[in-house]
């Protein structure tokens, strides 16, 4: 089997890229569709999850984030900066280090997921907590980048949705053609935008055709939905927790010009949906992930997915991220017993009720 090298040396007609850009890498893409038998049996559907928990970092931020350094770089730049919830903060630290750059990140002060936090802490970024949310952390790193010599790695740099929208060409590619719906969880709805960049762009190569685009935010954040900017968004998926989406307009033409729609789901659904794809599939993805499974449920309740449609359900970042939320979401705790066999046994034949 041929080595896979990356999304800029696989895709370079597709990207922005030209001989003067480094070929950097962490061998992102190339992730995993995962048939979800037991699901799609249940729920009467061709059920795939797109598991983008396995790229380098843990997330689908790195398809976006190696386009943008690499340009940075290729543009002389020296530091990168970005607002973050976790994952692009992860994903910036890994890159920016890669390509010898300096990375500063802002994030929400105690709304991060562990393992995100731990992420960008060993890859050596220079990390700002402040006392506010997202939106306000967006907002200063993108005033920042116009006066200081700092690229903006967000995803409002055009370079992150080139990079992102590479996922839209391998669902087509695994699965020989686009599917009837994809499912995505939705926060600054960058994501979303560069999937339907990704399947319109292939279609005209390729003749891969189109799905419906299926938005999801979480209820507590969900300013698309409603219309508004949410100053105060709340959610346990800490991920998508943003009130004032950057991609705003963007996502809302994904929607529209697919048949689609931009949706919400409850805190109790994205629960409910991560709970039943770990124990029901062996998948585990991260709370936010799991908006897009939470999604498929409700719209196949509603009617707006039909029965026996091919659905892909974007599953955006590593269960790992946040291990705090799997330990609660559980109430059994591990038994502690004895260190002997006999012990052991016994345990086992009272649980199996031998
Ligand atoms: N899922 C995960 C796991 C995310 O980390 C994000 C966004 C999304 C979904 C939503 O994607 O913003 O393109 O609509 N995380 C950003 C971050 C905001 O800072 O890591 P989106």
């Amino acid at each position: 089997m041929a080595m896979w090298k990356g999304l800029i040396e696989s895709y370079q007609s597709f990207l922005p890229v030209t001989e003067k850009t480094p070929r950097l890498s962490l061998r992102e893409g190339n992730t995993p569709l995962i048939p979800l038998e037991k699901l799609s049996d249940r729920w009467g559907v061709e059920l795939y999850v797109k598991y983008e928990g396995a790229n380098p970092t843990g997330s689908f931020k790195d398809r976006g984030m190696v386009i943008a350094v690499a340009k940075a770089k290729e543009e002389g730049s020296e530091t990168i900066i970005c607002a973050s919830t976790g994952n692009t903060s992860a994903s910036a630290a890994a890159y920016g280090t890669r390509a010898g750059l300096r990375t500063v990140i802002v994030i929400p002060e105690g709304k991060i997921a562990l393992g995100k936090l731990a992420q960008a802490t060993i890859l050596g970024a220079d990390i700002y907590a402040i006392r506010g949310n997202f939106d306000q952390a967006l907002e200063m790193v993108r005033s920042i980048s116009q006066t200081e010599r700092m690229t903006l790695v967000n995803s409002v740099n055009p370079y992150r949705l080139e990079g992102q929208k590479t996922a839209a060409f391998e669902v087509c590619d695994q699965l020989g053609e686009a599917p009837d719906v994809l499912a995505i969880p939705v926060g600054n709805a960058g994501n979303i935008s560069a999937y339907w960049k990704g399947f319109k762009e292939y279609h005209e190569v390729k003749g891969t055709g189109l799905p419906q685009m299926r938005g999801f935010e979480a209820e507590g954040a969900a300013a698309i939905v409603r219309n508004q900017v949410i100053p105060n968004p709340e959610t346990i998926a800490t991920a998508i927790r943003i009130g004032n989406p950057a991609s705003w307009h963007l996502a809302v033409d994904a929607a529209e010009s697919s048949q689609g729609k931009i949706d919400e789901v409850t805190d109790q659904e994205i629960l409910e949906a991560y709970r039943l794809l770990a124990q029901t599939e062996g998948v585990f993805a991260e709370p936010a992930s799991c908006a897009s499974i939470a999604g498929v449920k409700k719209q196949l309740a509603s009617g707006e997915i039909k029965k026996g449609a091919k659905v892909v359900a974007v599953l955006t970042g590593n269960g790992l991220k946040d291990p705090t939320t799997a330990i609660d979401a559980v109430a059994v705790e591990p038994t502690v017993i004895d260190c002997n066999e006999a012990a052991l046994i016994e345990q086992l034949r009272k649980q199996s009720g031998v």
